[in-house]
């Protein structure tokens, strides 16, 4: 599985972005849609304010950008300071010209009755959408990508899951105290994010070295839900260089 190490995030990201860009910009010569997956936290946030910096001084339009984020706590209103909705506003739609339609993320504020059917028509709009051409993604300490955690498989999709206590501990800041911060999630399954067509998996600072080399040089395992990348054909993962220090 190929890795991208770069001195540090604000290339990566810039890369990254610059990636992105190019297959907008080629679809958009097309007529054609261009489908992206999405994840939320801190990892990302430069890659969306370098794109931003490009629509808004190089003319980037996101008009015919069609997205798919990862995942969403549950329950989770939608201006929460912590809900995912807002996080994606904030930090890029609504600072693009992407049609509000075109948006699409788990929705936290469904009942838990309707979640396995909600589930299945999120599959089925992207699938409806032609799937997903670029899927970015964070990595969890746990080795969850979306919010697959320990013990999801290869095949899972879309679903409600319970989030490990190594990650509600990570993300007791944002909800002022671990008591706080939901127990569940709504998440893209790994089953799911491995049919996007591209993969670039991101992870910056010393933090994450140790599950970056697990996920990337340790066997294909449930125990580490991003290690599955490795069966992925088109899978990169971008790296600074803390992030890349126990790689052998
Ligand atoms: C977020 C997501 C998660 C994060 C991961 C890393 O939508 O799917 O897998 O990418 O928890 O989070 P940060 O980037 O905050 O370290």
């Amino acid at each position: 599985i190929p890795s991208h190490v770069f001195q540090n995030a604000k290339n990566a990201s810039t890369y990254v972005a610059g990636q992105i860009a190019d297959l907008i910009r080629q679809r958009s010569d097309a007529g054609e849609n261009c489908v992206l997956g999405l994840a939320t936290g801190s990892t990302p946030v430069s890659v969306y304010d370098e794109l931003v910096r490009l629509h808004e001084e190089e003319g980037l339009s996101f008009q015919n950008v069609v997205t798919f984020n990862l995942d969403e706590y549950f329950p989770m209103d939608s201006d929460a300071l912590q809900s995912y909705v807002r996080f994606m506003q904030e930090h890029l739609f609504d600072r693009v010209d992407i049609k509000p339609e075109n948006v699409h993320i788990p929705d936290g504020t469904i009942d838990e009755a309707e979640v396995a059917n909600y589930c299945r028509d999120y599959e089925q709009a992207i699938t409806s959408a032609g799937g997903i051409d670029i899927q970015i993604l964070g990595i969890g300490r746990t080795g969850h990508i979306g919010f697959n955690e320990p013990g999801s498989g290869r095949e899972s999709r879309t679903r409600l899951i319970t989030l490990d206590i190594v990650t509600r501990r990570d993300a007791a800041s944002d909800f002022f105290g671990e008591e706080y911060v939901p127990s569940r999630a709504i998440t893209m399954g790994v089953g799911t994010i491995l049919e996007a067509k591209q993969i670039y998996l991101l992870a910056f600072g010393e933090g994450k070295a140790p599950v970056v080399a697990a996920a990337i040089e340790g066997e294909i395992s449930k125990s580490i839900a991003a290690s599955f990348l490795q069966d992925h054909a088109n899978a990169k993962i971008i790296l600074d260089d803390a992030a890349a220090e126990q790689l052998t």
